[in-house]
């Protein structure tokens, strides 16, 4: 048996940044993100159930060299999502300049922050029309911070850690941008956020400590017995008895124009109208609840419901982490939402 890698919620808010949709945001996330780990774990699976003494060479090597592109990519989008946040964020959760310890660094090794930005950014461009990643990763070896390209998923530089990566290819801006590569490079430039790319170069050079809140979705809970992952949902939705949760689909009105679908059994509510909907709720059931990316919406709730006796947690990533593993919705039922709040 081989263990799924599991899918990384969303630290962006996908709505609220600047110069890039939430249509172009999410479908990437989805569709490319999550499409590279469906397949990396499809791939493990097969790899696992392999009789190595007896399958033929060219199988062992095509899925090896499958397993680390679907790898390769599933990381870098993970650090290219994390790195996006700062001024588009609402609220802002960034900073809007590297801080003081990634700062020196790169002033160190570039003479200058507008020198590195300089050169990422025309990396970055130089990739337009082909695909490819523009990356700043860590070298132990060089001593400093390096610019990498890489031409693919599984280009990297050996050994060193990437802290800050750009998708070039051309899902990641072709349904905002067209063709216009250079500008989609500046708005990502213009959104970056400092405080989680700080960390993790922290955390290259092993100086990272402390640094869990930044990398939770903004207003998800922090106890992690106030959290369900999409994986374990998944496992328990399979249940039918007492196990099974209760499922809440909780999302603001203004959100409402943001939905077309819902896991299937789930009642949708209000969130300021939960005195009405709470004393329905059955207290010797698990309940799961989630909203569009696992932000305060559901965070909130389930932590009024916590506090009222309810053993609630909130899916972490939302409904947009449980497209992204591929799980089945039905169309969104707003029958039970209280629309006068
Ligand atoms: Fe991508």
């Amino acid at each position: 048996m081989s263990e799924n890698v599991a899918v990384r919620p969303l630290l962006l808010k996908p709505q609220w940044m600047s110069g890039l949709s939430e249509r172009l945001l999410v479908s990437h996330y989805v569709n490319n993100y999550g499409g590279a780990l469906r397949r990396l774990n499809a791939i493990r699976a097969r790899l696992a159930a392999l009789d190595w003494q007896r399958v033929p060479v060219f199988e062992i090597n095509g899925l090896k060299r499958e397993e680390l592109v679907a790898a390769g990519s599933v990381i870098l989008h993970e650090i290219c999502f994390d790195s996006l946040g700062g001024d588009g964020d609402n609220p802002p959760t960034g900073l809007i300049e590297p801080p003081a310890g990634l700062a020196q660094a790169l002033e160190r090794d570039f003479g200058s922050i507008s020198t590195w930005t300089a050169e990422f950014t025309a990396m970055a461009k130089a990739l337009a029309g082909g695909s490819g990643w523009a990356i700043l990763a860590w070298s132990e070896r060089l001593g400093r911070l390096v610019n990498h390209w890489a031409a693919d998923h599984a280009h990297n530089l050996p050994a060193a850690i990437p802290i800050l990566a750009i998708d070039m290819y051309e899902h990641a801006y072709h349904l905002d941008f067209g063709a216009k590569a250079a500008a989609y490079v500046d708005q990502v430039m213009a959104n970056l956020n400092w405080a989680r790319i700080g960390a993790r170069y922290r955390m290259a050079i092993g100086d990272g400590a402390g640094e869990d809140a930044l990398f939770l979705p903004f207003g998800a809970p922090v106890d992690e017995e106030a959290r369900i992952s999409v994986e374990e949902l998944s496992v328990a939705l399979k249940h039918d008895d007492e196990r099974r949760p209760i499922l809440l689909d909780l999302c603001q009105p203004r959100d409402l124009p943001r939905r077309t679908d819902m896991l299937a059994g789930a009642s949708m509510h209000a969130p300021a109208a939960l005195s009405q909907w709470v004393e329905e709720l059955p207290r010797d059931r698990p309940i799961a609840v989630y909203c569009i990316c696992g932000f305060q919406v559901s965070g909130t709730a389930v932590t009024e419901l916590r506090q009222r006796g309810y053993d609630a947690r909130a899916l972490a990533g939302g409904i947009t982490a449980w497209h992204a593993i591929g799980g089945a919705t039905v169309p969104l039922d707003t029958s039970t939402y209280e629309q006068a709040t």
